[in-house]
């Protein structure tokens, strides 16, 4: 089925449900990974992927319980996401990447780098998940931060997420600069129509690993940037003004403490920076893995 003149749809059999994935871009080129996150879907990568087209075979999954994949009966933890991830890669046949990720499409990617750096070409990230030791390293606004508190609370975060659909109909728009179009929310809006749709959208809030908890996410987040600081693959990191998770001052922190990271500073940005930057995260993206690969191209021939 097609999505757009050139990004086409997909799905594949994956674990016993089945995941879908947007596709684009030169099959003779490298493959560039889209990763998502929460409430969004490939969807997100719409305006991006056909900047990066000409550069690398783009791939944008929807994790599981996202966009068009399947929800399945499952907890929907981050490590059923990193499982079904792991099992969409072996499916695809890809063995070499570079990562393009957001919000917990970083966790995934971080996690997968960690696990497998041999497959990484060199990541772009923003807006991205660390372990945070206290709740004041969350998020720039107190209001967001008493939110989250909530939707961390039993009862409170059924009533607001799955009852209410907070994280599509508040989350989403209040983190984006412009206003969406109807199209476009309906276009986000659609995976999540029932309450059941909405577990996965209430799964990853109480997964943010804030405070130690929970420990399982926050020890394996610690292992993947503990990976992440020792790598030496390209980075390179989006940050908006003032962004949500990540502020341009700790954007230039963070990446000082990195090999090879570059940081690209967009302007006026929350969270779901592609949404307000489309143009300028796909143009870099593309730029970046055109020069990584004619460098290599260089070494190959020297
Ligand atoms: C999150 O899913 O981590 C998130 C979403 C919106 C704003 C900040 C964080």
């Amino acid at each position: 089925m097609s999505v757009s003149a050139d990004i086409s749809l997909h799905h594949r059999s994956v674990l016993a449900s089945t995941m879908a994935y947007r596709e684009t871009g030169r099959d003779d080129a490298p493959t560039v990974l889209f990763l998502h996150g929460n409430p969004t879907s490939s969807y997100i990568w719409r305006n991006i992927m056909p900047l990066v087209a000409p550069v690398g075979h783009c791939i944008a999954p929807d994790l599981i319980g996202y966009g068009q994949s399947g929800k399945p009966d499952i907890a929907y933890r981050f490590f059923d996401h990193a499982a079904y991830l792991d099992a969409l890669i072996d499916e695809l046949g890809i063995r070499s990447a570079y990562l393009v990720a957001q919000d917990w499409g970083t966790a995934l990617a971080f996690h997968l780098a960690a696990r497998r750096p041999g497959l990484v070409r060199g990541l772009a990230f923003m807006e991205f998940i660390r372990p945070m030791p206290e709740w004041s390293d969350f998020h720039q606004h107190d209001a967001a931060r008493d939110t989250f508190r909530k939707f961390r609370t039993l009862g409170e975060g059924e009533a607001m997420i799955l009852d209410n659909n907070a994280f599509v109909e508040r989350v989403l728009p209040s983190s984006i600069l412009r206003k969406l179009s109807g199209e476009e929310m309906a276009a986000y809006r659609a995976p999540f129509a029932t309450r059941e749709s909405r577990k996965p959208t209430l799964m990853l809030p109480r997964e943010l690993p804030i405070a130690g908890e929970p420990a399982d996410v926050y020890h394996a987040l610690e292992t993947a940037h503990a990976a992440l600081a020792a790598s030496t693959y390209p980075k390179l990191l989006f940050a908006g003004t003032p962004g949500a998770l990540v502020s341009p001052a700790f954007a230039a922190e963070f990446a000082a403490r990195l090999t090879h990271c570059a940081v690209i500073e967009l302007g006026a940005g929350a969270h779901y920076l592609q949404e307000d930057h489309p143009e300028a995260i796909g143009r870099s993206v593309a730029g970046w893995i055109a020069g990584i690969e004619a460098a290599d191209a260089r070494r190959l021939v020297a």
